[in-house]
């Protein structure tokens, strides 16, 4: 090698080893963490706000992986990772009906001692124990609890001589025949009630609940699926009749009908009621909303000789065992769960904070008067099966529910087919 050489692969080597350094020290400097989330632009952009809040304030970069607002995608987004064992998303929200699995597949993280900062008591006893602990340890916890809820225009009810919603679908089927008679002359496009039939895990809940309204329900019990029962068939039809019989329920309730699509035909002022979560409330009083201001929030109606059943939603926080910033996702948990948070949480975007303390918060109860009377509902919500195998469980029970609301299938074949298939993957896992 030349003098000249020599110099040239000197000054390449301190160049690359000042540079490796200089990334180091900036690693070392701010620690980085990624938070896949989804929901609702309104969700996404509140969640932006609170990561770019927690950045400010700790140093700490957070960068959000945006998920769409399906549940079964947002699940789909966080299995590959987790299951090859990558370091990244280090923290995510988990749907409550999903936590099983991850739990026992060994993907979540122990929070314990997040739980023990934050204190024991803040959080639902009864939503920990059945959602978030496995083995005796804590592997979740609640960001937000949800049920299912029914929301109503007040003028419309009103201007028929209504004083409050009704409290049983035969009640509920005779209001909206009479009222949606009345409106259709003026809005052909007017659909009396709106609920989520697409195929996807959304209608296992509004299954569930018009179900467990008929004292049925999915029993998944010792290794046996009890669907078939003369309480879920009539439950089905009933749903089935709502789009084809009675013609309340639009003919896309069964294509194409989510969370979403709900919400935006209801606020659209084209609907009488509507079953939803929490959040699409602030949303319907949102500036500019159509609905603003004419909307009632009730516990969903019975079948006679029913009560009413809500199913327990919501999401939950999760840290992936493979992250390589545990304590620094830790430390992120903290915040989001932490009282201040979550109120910011719960006053922009109408959710039931996982907290217990957020309940008695003055604020909060002045922006959502209806917190109070309807903290029973999500506290003794329905949850469904908590098993590992949930999922395939789940898409079963759509797939025939769907088939049937759809007018392919007869209710009761639909349920028969659906227990056989369910039984098949039962005892695959339970053997
Ligand atoms: C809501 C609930 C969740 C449920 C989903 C169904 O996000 O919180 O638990 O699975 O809706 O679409």
């Amino acid at each position: 090698m030349t003098a000249h050489a020599g110099r040239i692969s000197r000054i390449l080597f301190l160049t690359v080893l000042s540079a490796s350094l200089l990334l180091s020290c900036s690693r070392a400097k701010s620690p980085s963490l990624t938070f896949a989330v989804g929901g609702a632009p309104s969700e996404l952009d509140q969640w932006t706000k609170v990561v770019e809040e927690f950045s400010r304030s700790t140093g700490i970069d957070v960068k959000v992986i945006r998920q769409p607002t399906d549940t079964g995608q947002r699940r789909q987004g966080l299995l590959i990772p987790l299951k090859s064992g990558k370091p990244d998303p280090d923290v995510f929200l988990m749907d409550v009906a999903w936590i099983s699995q991850f739990a026992a597949s060994n993907w979540l993280e122990p929070l314990d001692d997040v739980l023990a900062d934050l204190g024991k008591n803040v959080f639902f006893r009864r939503i920990l124990d059945l959602a978030d602990t496995y083995d005796g340890k804590i592997l979740a916890l609640p960001v937000y609890v949800d049920g299912g809820l029914l929301y109503y225009r007040k003028d419309l009810l009103s201007r028929f001589g209504y004083r409050h919603p009704p409290e049983t679908w035969e009640e509920l089927l005779e209001v909206s025949l009479r009222i949606q008679k009345a409106v259709r002359k003026k809005n052909p496009d007017f659909s009396a009630f709106v609920w989520q039939g697409a195929q996807y895990e959304g209608l296992v809940c509004t299954f569930l609940e018009f179900a467990g309204s008929n004292n049925g329900g999915i029993d998944l019990k010792k290794g046996r699926v009890v669907l078939a029962t003369p309480e879920n068939v009539r439950a089905l039809a009933f749903m089935r009749d709502l789009i084809h019989r009675y013609r309340i329920s639009p003919p896309s309730t069964f294509t194409e009908m989510k969370e979403e699509e709900v919400r935006l035909f209801f606020q659209s002022g084209a609907s009488l009621f509507e079953r939803n979560w929490p959040y699409a409330w602030s949303l319907h009083e949102s500036p500019g909303s159509p609905v603003r201001g004419k909307v009632g929030i009730a516990p969903l109606p019975h079948f006679k000789g029913g009560k009413s059943v809500s199913t327990l939603g919501g999401w939950h926080l999760g840290i992936s065992r493979f992250s390589d910033a545990k304590d620094t996702a830790k430390k992120f948990a903290r915040y989001l769960l932490s009282y201040e948070t979550q109120k910011k949480l719960v006053l922009s975007l109408g959710w039931n904070s996982g907290r217990k303390d957020i309940y008695e918060d003055r604020d909060v109860l002045s922006a959502f008067p209806h917190y109070a009377a309807l903290r029973k509902v999500f506290t003794g919500a329905l949850p469904r099966p908590t098993v590992p195998y949930y999922s395939q469980i789940s898409a079963v029970v759509q797939k025939f529910v769907n088939a049937a609301i759809a007018g392919e299938m007869d209710p009761e074949d639909a349920l028969r087919e659906a227990e056989k298939e369910c039984a098949k993957i039962v005892s695959r896992y339970e053997g």
